[in-house]
C-alpha cells in the first residue's frame, strides 16, 4: 500500500469527515461497554496492574468468564431503551483478551471462557437494535510480552506493531460495517511515529472506508475524548464517562449505586454536551455473566422515557453559537429558530419570568404534549402564565418548554442590569 503523507491524510479525511460524521453528530448519546476478564474480579479493569497479579494467575479468571448467551442483546436493548444511538464495546482491554474468535491473538473468548465470539453477538445484537457500532481496541496490551519490549527493542516493536494492526484488520474485516475504532492508551510508545498509527490507520481506513477513528493513537483523526469531564473542545468531541466515577469495569451494584448517576445528573450531562457540540459516551460494566448492573437500569430507562418525548431538543442539535437565557433552573439548548428550556426544577409557581429575549417567540408549548403555555411579551421579559402546581413531567422532573421564533432568536443577558454586560462568562461552554 502506498501511503499519503500526515499533512495528505489529513486533508484526505477532513474532506470526508462531514459526510463519515453526519449520522454520529446527530447521535448525541451512545452506550459504552467495558467487558473482559476484570468483570470477573469486580475490582476495577485496571486490577491486572494494580493489584500486580501474576500474568499467568490472571489469565486463568478466563476459566469464570462465563457470559450468558445473548448478553449483548440485552445491553443493546436497554441502549436503545434509553435512547442512546450507538455502542462502543471493549473488544480487548489492556488485559490483552480477545472478545472474538482471533486468529492472531490465541487468548481470547473463543478458546476459552464462553468459547464464544462475543464480539459478532455484540455486532449482531446492534444492528437488530439499529445502533451504530464502534469497537474500543487497546494500543497498550498487559499479556503480550513483545508490548513491554516494544519501548526499546526494535524487533520487538516490529512483531508487536504487526500484531497490533492485524487484530484491527480482523476486527474491521471480519463484521461487516463498523461505524467506529476507538482506540485507547497509546504505551509505551510516546508518538505517532513510534505506534505507525498514519500508515496502520490509513490502512484500515481502507477497509472501512466511512469510519470514524478517535484520537488516541497519538494522531488527532475524527474526534477527541474527553474523560471523565464534560469540557466542549473546538472540534468533534466525546466525553466518555464512568456510569459512577469509580470504575469502568464492573464493581459490586450494592456500593456502586450510592455512586451513581441520577436521571436528572445523566440529563445535566447531555445537555452540556449538546450545547457545546458533543456527544455523551456513558459507560455500563456487565457483570461477568453479560447481565447489566442494576443501578444503571432504572435511570437509563428513565432518560430513555424522557429523550422518547423531548429527544428533539437533543438529537441532531448542532453546537450553540451564542448564548441564550430561560431562568435560573433551566437549561438550554437550541436548533435554529428554536429554543427548549430544560426545567430542572419545578418551582410550582403559576407564573415564571424569562427576562432578556428581544423578538418574543410566536409561541411556547410543552414539548412532551405541545400543549401551549401562555404567556406575555413585557418588551424584555415574557411571563409565562398558568403552569401547574406539579411538574407536568411525572417520569424525570425536567419538562421541556419549546420556545420558537420567527428569526433566530436575539437574547441578552441581564438586559436591565448592565453591570452584568459582559457576562458571557457565565455561558456554560
Ligand atoms: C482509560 C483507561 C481505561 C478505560 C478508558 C476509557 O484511559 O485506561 O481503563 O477503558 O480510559 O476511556
Amino acid at each position: 500500500m502506498k501511503y499519503l503523507s500526515k499533512n495528505e491524510y489529513e486533508a484526505q479525511i477532513a474532506s470526508t469527515r462531514d459526510a463519515r460524521m453526519k449520522r454520529w453528530r446527530e447521535a448525541k448519546f451512545g452506550m459504552f461497554i467495558h467487558f473482559g476478564l476484570y468483570s470477573v474480579l469486580g475490582r476495577h479493569e485496571w486490577a491486572q496492574v494494580e493489584e500486580n497479579f501474576p500474568p499467568e494467575e490472571y489469565a486463568r479468571l478466563a476459566d469464570s468468564f462465563c457470559p450468558k448467551p445473548g448478553a449483548p442483546r440485552e445491553w443493546a436493548k436497554l441502549a436503545k431503551a434509553a435512547g442512546m444511538k450507538y455502542m462502543v464495546m471493549t473488544t480487548r482491554h489492556h488485559e490483552g483478551f480477545s472478545l472474538w474468535d482471533s486468529k492472531v491473538n490465541e487468548f481470547n473468548s473463543v478458546n476459552y471462557g464462553p468459547h464464544r465470539d462475543i464480539v459478532r453477538e455484540f455486532v449482531d445484537a446492534c444492528r437488530e437494535q439499529g445502533l451504530g457500532i464502534g469497537f474500543y481496541s487497546s494500543l497498550m496490551d498487559w499479556h503480550n510480552p513483545d508490548a513491554f519490549e516494544a519501548a526499546t527493542d526494535l524487533a520487538a516493536r516490529r512483531r508487536f506493531l504487526d500484531y497490533i494492526q492485524a487484530l484491527n484488520e480482523e476486527l474491521l474485516t471480519n463484521y461487516g460495517k463498523i461505524d467506529v475504532l476507538w482506540y485507547d492508551v497509546a504505551c509505551p510508545m510516546d508518538s505517532a511515529e513510534g505506534w505507525e498509527s498514519l500508515q496502520r490507520n490509513q490502512y484500515l481506513r481502507s477497509l472501512q472506508p466511512d469510519i470514524i477513528i478517535n484520537n488516541r493513537s497519538r494522531l488527532d483523526e475524527d474526534f477527541g475524548t474527553p474523560e471523565e469531564h464534560i469540557n466542549a473542545e473546538g472540534r468533534d468531541w466525546e466525553a466518555c464517562m464512568t456510569f459512577n466515577g469509580l470504575s469502568w469495569g464492573y464493581v459490586n451494584s450494592e456500593s456502586a449505586v450510592n455512586y451513581s448517576y441520577t436521571p436528572q445528573r445523566i440529563l445535566n450531562m447531555l445537555n452540556t454536551c449538546v450545547e457545546g457540540g458533543g456527544n455523551l459516551l456513558l459507560n455500563v460494566g456487565p457483570k461477568a455473566d453479560g447481565s447489566i448492573p442494576p443501578e444503571v437500569v432504572d435511570p437509563l430507562t428513565r432518560v430513555g422515557k424522557w429523550l422518547a418525548e423531548n429527544g428533539e431538543a437533543v438529537y441532531g442539535v448542532p453546537r450553540q453559537k451564542k448564548r441564550v437565557g430561560g431562568s435560573g433552573l433551566t437549561y438550554e439548548s437550541v436548533n435554529g429558530n428554536n429554543v427548549y428550556l430544560w426545567n430542572r426544577v419545578w418551582s410550582g409557581c403559576p407564573e415564571i419570568g424569562i427576562g432578556g429575549y428581544r423578538n418574543p417567540p410566536r409561541r411556547i408549548t410543552l414539548l412532551a404534549t405541545g400543549e401551549e403555555i401562555e404567556f406575555e411579551d413585557r418588551g424584555d421579559r415574557l411571563i409565562l402564565k398558568g403552569l401547574p402546581k406539579e411538574n407536568p413531567d411525572k417520569n424525570v422532573g425536567v419538562p421541556v418548554f419549546k420556545m420558537e421564533f420567527d428569526s433566530e432568536p436575539e437574547y441578552i443577558f441581564a438586559s436591565r442590569y448592565p453591570q452584568l454586560h459582559g457576562g458571557d462568562h457565565l455561558f456554560k461552554c
